[in-house]
């Protein structure tokens, strides 16, 4: 018989990554079968083309009868709130963050065979560690609120992997650069809210200090890295808690230099306000040695790349 697709189910499919992580799945899965879970934004146009479902992953019951209607095998769940909306509600971040992690865990052990992918960040550090090329296996003592969730939440994953052999996947994010959906309610979201100012009014006022510098990713390899990790055999996928995962790391001034490359007028002033000590608490860099080794991970893009392509798409989309 020939092999059934895989059925996914993406929560938050209308988020920063899920709008185009599901699209990104559609194409390699087919568009039938990924269904686009989404809470709060509307699915756009193109999330329409295939299944879509309004979902609250807080709701164990209402996630268990998605899964069953669709008959899924996989679940990407990407609802989250962020570190510096996390700060504003932190009985919020926990009940979306890791009650609706958990939800979808106990789901996932009812139904045997369930694999799971959930996001963690590189916001699970914080006090104790080295910040440049901060290692894998380290103290996990974070002061955010949306950090106590990732750390609750990869050490759940480990749970339910070794107590019931749940295949579920982790990667501890950096800060996502991306030029389709905006970011919402995180620290490292100045780094998309640059681009857009930098090309529709040449100035932007950064809520950073200049020299904060941070881990970062541009979507197409964050994409590639959470459709890779879950492609990789499990037996290659030896840390069930969260990859490390790194692609650049640059201050925002490094970025604004470089987006000056190409938009020579383009003036940033920096007014830090509550998320510098977000971004302080957090490293400058990952050592993603592991994820390199176990399932060959590997990064396409650096600083320039990524700038000349969120200001040529930037550029095609906003102009007048
Ligand atoms: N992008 C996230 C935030 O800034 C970090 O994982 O909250």
């Amino acid at each position: 018989m020939p092999k059934r697709s895989n059925r996914v189910l993406v929560i938050g499919a209308t988020g920063q990554i899920g709008s185009e992580l599901t699209l990104a799945l559609r194409k390699h899965h087919g568009k039938d079968n990924v269904v686009a879970g989404w809470y709060i934004d509307k699915p756009t146009k193109a999330l329409k083309e295939g299944p879509f479902e309004h979902l609250d992953v807080r709701s164990r019951s209402h996630v268990a009868e998605t899964i069953e209607k669709y008959d899924i095998d996989t679940v990407y769940q990407l609802a989250a709130l962020l570190s510096a909306t996390g700060e504003k509600d932190p009985g919020g971040a926990w009940r979306v963050n890791v009650e609706g992690l958990h939800n979808v865990l106990e789901i996932a052990r009812e139904h045997k065979g369930i694999k799971v992918f959930w996001p963690s960040s590189m916001a699970v550090y914080g006090e104790g560690v080295p910040a440049v090329n901060t290692p894998q296996v380290a103290p996990l003592l974070p002061t955010t609120m949306y950090g106590v969730t990732k750390v609750a939440g990869e050490l759940l994953c480990d749970y339910y992997h070794r107590h019931y052999g749940l295949d579920v996947r982790c990667l501890r994010y950096p800060g996502i650069v991306s030029s389709e959906a905006l970011p919402g309610g995180g620290t490292t979201d100045y780094a998309v809210e640059i681009f857009y100012d930098a090309i529709k009014k040449e100035r932007y006022t950064c809520f950073l200090s200049k020299d904060s510098t941070l881990p970062m990713m541009y979507m197409p390899d964050c994409i590639k890295a959470s459709m890779d990790i879950m492609a990789a055999p499990a037996a290659s996928v030896k840390t069930r808690t969260g990859y490390n995962l790194a692609g650049m790391s640059f201050s925002p001034a490094e970025l604004v230099k470089e987006i000056q490359r190409i938009i020579p007028t383009f003036e940033c002033d920096y007014k830090p306000d509550f998320r510098q000590k977000i971004a302080d608490s957090w490293p400058k860099s990952l050592d993603d040695r592991e994820a390199r080794r176990d399932w060959g991970w590997k990064p396409s893009y650096d600083l320039a790349s990524m700038t000349q392509d969120m200001v040529t798409r930037l550029r095609a989309r906003l102009a007048p």
